[in-house]
């Protein structure tokens, strides 16, 4: 019996330490979708909101693409990535480990931690089961209308740009994570060139598949309307 005990309250010991460091937290029930629905801004849909952060901070040439993948990690894609992870744990899942953790020696990305706003996706993606979800982006109401810098440009900045344009040694010299560096390039003409694809300009994310056209439009309003910091 002195035996069973200790052994129940072993168990019980271990549930406890082993949950403690996931955020308590129902991800919303997506048993059945079928991919077809408008996009839900509470699920977290892979290609659509966490692929193009790990392409801009992780996936691109030289680091975690398919060719180089380094130290044996490649977070091109949804198969690739899931071997990084532990669907609906945070704790034992190494992409999440990475990004988080206060060891410099051990952060990902090298050029310095991934802001809130990205970490945030990747965490909630994780903790709603690291699935593959899509949903119909067609369909999904886009308010090009008054698009503003905190509302929508800087938040598209940060997910397709913000890992070679930022910090201290960005690609091309252009940084775009801050309002004053994004309005120059608005002002230049090169921040609507390179996502649009306009002939003359570097096809921006560099390498990487375009924006989606509401994506794009949303930056366009914004330069249209003179580029406030709103
Ligand atoms: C994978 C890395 C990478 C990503 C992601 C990326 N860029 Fe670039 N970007 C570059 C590189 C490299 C250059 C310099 C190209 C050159 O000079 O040949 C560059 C140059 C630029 C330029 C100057 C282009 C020109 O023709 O003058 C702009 C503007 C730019 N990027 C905007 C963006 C925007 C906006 C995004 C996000 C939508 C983005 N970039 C995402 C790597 C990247």
């Amino acid at each position: 019996m002195k035996r069973f005990l200790f052994f129940a309250f072993a168990i019980y010991v271990t549930a406890i330490f082993s949950c403690t460091h996931d955020p308590i937290y129902s991800p919303p029930d997506t048993t059945d979708l079928t991919g077809n629905e408008p996009c839900d801004p509470d699920i977290i849909y892979y290609e659509k909101d966490i692929q193009p952060i790990l392409n801009s901070s992780c996936a691109y040439v030289g680091c975690h693409d398919a060719n180089t993948a380094e130290h044996n990690v490649d977070l091109s894609s949804y198969t690739k990535a899931l071997r990084e992870v532990e669907p609906g744990r945070l704790k034992n899942s190494e992409l999440y480990e990475v990004i988080t953790t206060s060891n410099p020696g051990k952060r990902m990305p090298p050029s310095g931690k991934l802001p809130a706003e990205l970490i945030g996706p990747i965490e909630k993606w994780i903790l709603q089961g690291a699935k593959n979800l899509t949903c119909d982006q067609s369909a999904t109401n886009c308010n090009i209308e008054g698009s503003t810098y905190s509302g929508a440009v800087k938040g598209i900045m940060s997910t397709y740009c913000y890992g070679c344009h930022s910090g201290s040694n960005p690609l091309g010299r252009i940084r775009l994570d801050s309002y004053e560096t994004v309005k120059a390039s608005a002002n230049n003409g090169s921040l609507y060139g390179s996502i649009a694809w306009v002939s003359g300009y570097q096809r921006m994310p560099d390498g990487l598949p375009k924006l989606d056209d509401c994506n794009i439009n949303k930056v366009k309003n914004w330069i249209d309307n003179g580029a406030q910091n709103n």
